[in-house]
């Protein structure tokens, strides 16, 4: 039961919120202005007038070790090369360059483990382990072009992987632990990795999870896959094959302490990440070298105002997501930051763990999602409030669209009204942040992501003419070629062409979002047009949930959409029937729910499954999930005279109403 303090609390916030949301515009604060990095509006108009200017002036504060003759490389669109001829080091540029400038001390990383451990990596330490390790992958056999992949959690070992591969020039293939077994085996066989780097167990609220044991169970007969690397990370007991497994605590051990960092092209590429798209396969996003950096290290000084000397910098993404590779791993370390590294939960051990966190490394940047802000603000503001949080100066958000009160709630309760916020749209494909407000420069709007970063152009066009929208709704895209800019779908050139540079073109880049622009011009993203779902800001495809359920031996054909939800954005929903005449319960909804943990991950387990005897079709055969999106909101039904068999909808509207009355 709650206390009256509390329930009095509640009620003035509840007042100071509904008063906040009057507010149209907040300005940065002129303390902040007046410190900020960026404070001159004209950089917009600079970058505008000479992006390729722009961006050189941001490759220059890299360090090349020879310089590009030509900046964009732009005869042979959608493949554009960016700093041509450029040749440079990621990890050198993330490390070395530090150390040799007298900053080999500076911490990169307070790391918390979830039972409270704590252990700072200097700069020079992360050197230090990344050459042993990179030697150790050369041992193993590792060349350069050879692709790595990483299953690993939050652990220190996750950045020393990343970093060793970029040096030797081993793309790497991350991915996400949430992610089952079979997802890292599937994206292993797409990618043809030579080696996987995993972990012997991981934390997860209190307990271990086996992890290399999960991994053995599925990953046998990969031709491709000569070596697995386990990290000792929770003393979890596994079994390890001869010739294909090694300790990584052995090898680094074993292994030459000095590695040169390898000089490589600018299009070399640096990794490759599996998102997902409108079909089942997850699309292989390829990033390269130096527009890669290029684009993080500038978004990450600008979009965070980041003073390494002084600021404590904290993403609380996990670094299997596009968030962790750009704005824990690359960004962060190319400019020098000290970052918090939290290995767990943000409710384990207790709801205020995050708040703890701050109070104790003195954080004074968080970026994380809006729905761990909602999750926050459910679990109520005492907890913040029992933690000093002045250190904080500035705060993110990505991921998904920030509701107006979720924004209020951070601005207020977190940020105690002094610290701007930027929220930050951008996906897995552009690398780098696109559209945010510059915190020393732009009034925000509370759930408007704003305008374009310097260098970036962005259109909101409409969906039928195609023609730019200064004002309303439509489709957006980005005009003109980015540094940080994917350079193709791994192995799928022919589907990179088709997803972003076919409806409008080859030198328009279809985002697939839809937005909005306001009579003022700023960028409004309302979310996926595609049969694309954001739970909690992962993001999943329809279909590929769709295959993993009908991978259940009593499913005859399902259909998933994505219906709005409270926490977590959105929920994934599934119509489901069942082979023959079996009647579903609650077992088979379990069942279903735990095929779709084993095919790709628990957290794409559906919230709700709903019993269809049949499914809505077009004559051809198509499922029509306008329809059950329609069903699952309680919205007036669409258009219904294409489908083959208009009965179905009264019985699946039925059935939705019977669900929901259950629920409440
Ligand atoms: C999709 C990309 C950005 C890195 C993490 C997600 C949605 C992302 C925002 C935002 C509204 C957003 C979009 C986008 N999205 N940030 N600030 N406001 N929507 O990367 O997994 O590739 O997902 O996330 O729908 O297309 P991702």
């Amino acid at each position: 039961m709650a206390t009256e303090s509390e329930i009095s609390d509640g009620d003035q916030l509840d007042r100071e919120l509904a008063e906040l949301l009057e507010v149209e515009r907040f300005e940065p604060p002129p303390e902040f202005r007046e410190r900020a990095l960026l404070k001159d509006p004209a950089v917009y108009e600079q970058a505008s007038r000479d992006p390729l200017g722009w961006w050189t002036r941001q490759a220059e504060d890299l360090h090349w070790f020879s310089r590009w003759d030509t900046v964009l490389d732009d005869s042979d669109p959608p493949f554009y090369k960016w700093f041509v001829g450029g040749t440079l080091n990621v990890s050198y540029n993330c490390l070395d360059r530090h150390v040799e400038e007298g900053r080999g001390e500076r911490v990169a990383f307070h790391w918390r483990g979830e039972d409270g451990q704590e252990r700072d990596i200097t700069y020079a330490d992360l050197l230090a382990e990344v050459q042993r390790f990179a030697n150790a992958l050369k041992d193993l056999g590792v060349r350069k072009g050879d692709v790595v992949g990483i299953y690993l959690p939050m652990i220190p070992e996750v950045v020393v992987s990343m970093l060793a591969c970029a040096r030797i020039g081993a793309p790497h293939n991350v991915v996400f632990g949430g992610f089952s077994a079979e997802a890292v085996r599937e994206r292993m066989e797409f990618s043809q990795a030579k080696l996987l780097i995993t972990v012997d167990g991981a934390a997860r609220k209190g307990t271990t999870a086996p992890v290399k044991d999960r991994v053995d169970e599925v990953m046998g007969g990969l031709p491709s896959l000569e070596k697995i690397v386990v990290v000792r990370s929770k003393g979890t007991a596994c079994e390890m094959q001869q010739g294909r497994d090694v300790f990584y605590d052995e090898i680094v051990a074993a292994a030459d302490p000095h590695c040169p960092a390898e000089a490589l092209d600018a299009e070399h590429p640096l990794y490759i990440l599996y998102t997902s798209g409108s079909t089942a396969k997850p699309k292989g996003i390829l990033h390269t070298t130096g527009g890669y950096l290029t684009g993080v290290s500038a978004t990450h000084r600008y979009v965070f105002d980041l003073k390494p000397e002084t600021d404590v910098y904290w993403c609380a993404a996990d670094v299997g997501w596009v968030t962790g590779h750009s704005y824990i791993v690359y960004g962060p370390l190319s400019n020098g930051a000290t970052s918090v590294m939290w290995e767990g939960a943000p409710d384990y051990p207790h709801k205020g763990i995050w708040w703890e966190i701050i109070e104790r490394y003195r954080v004074s940047i968080l970026y994380c999602a809006p729905t761990a802000i909602r999750a926050c603000i459910k679990w109520g503001s005492q907890w913040p409030r029992k933690h000093d949080l002045s250190s904080l100066r500035l705060l993110g958000s990505v991921g998904e669209p920030i509701n107006p009160k979720a924004w209020l709630w951070y601005h207020k309760v977190i940020g105690g009204e002094r610290c701007p916020i930027v929220d930050t749209w951008w996906q897995t494909e552009t690398g780098a942040i696109m559209i945010t407000p510059l915190p020393g420069i732009t009034a925000t709007k509370p759930g408007s992501a704003t305008f374009p970063f310097p260098g970036v152009f962005a259109e909101v066009l409409d969906e039928s003419t195609g023609e730019p929208l200064p004002e309303g709704q439509g489709l957006l895209v980005l005009t003109r070629p980015w540094p940080s800019m994917l350079r193709t779908l791994y192995k799928e050139e022919d589907r990179f062409i088709e997803t972003y540079f076919s409806r409008f073109g080859r030198e328009t880049y279809l985002v697939g979002d839809a937005a909005r622009r306001d009579k003022d011009g700023y960028f409004w993203v309302i979310g996926r047009i595609d049969d694309v779902v954001n739970v909690s800001g992962h993001r999943l495809s329809t279909a590929e949930v769709e295959s993993a359920i009908v991978a259940h031996v009593d499913v005859a054909e399902a259909a998933v959409i994505g219906q709005h939800d409270e926490d977590t954005g959105q929920a994934i929903v599934a119509f489901v029937t069942l082979q023959g005449t079996l009647e579903g319960d609650e077992s088979t909804i379990e069942g279903i729910r735990g095929t779709v943990a084993d095919r790709i991950g628990k957290f794409a387990r559906p919230k709700r499954i709903i019993w269809a005897d049949d499914l809505p079709k077009t004559r051809s055969g198509k499922i029509m999930r306008r329809l059950l999106r329609d069903i699952a909101e309680g919205r007036a039904l669409g258009d219904v005279t294409t489908l083959r068999d208009p009965a179905v909808m009264g019985e699946l509207e039925q059935r939705v109403s019977e669900l929901q009355a259950q629920e409440d």
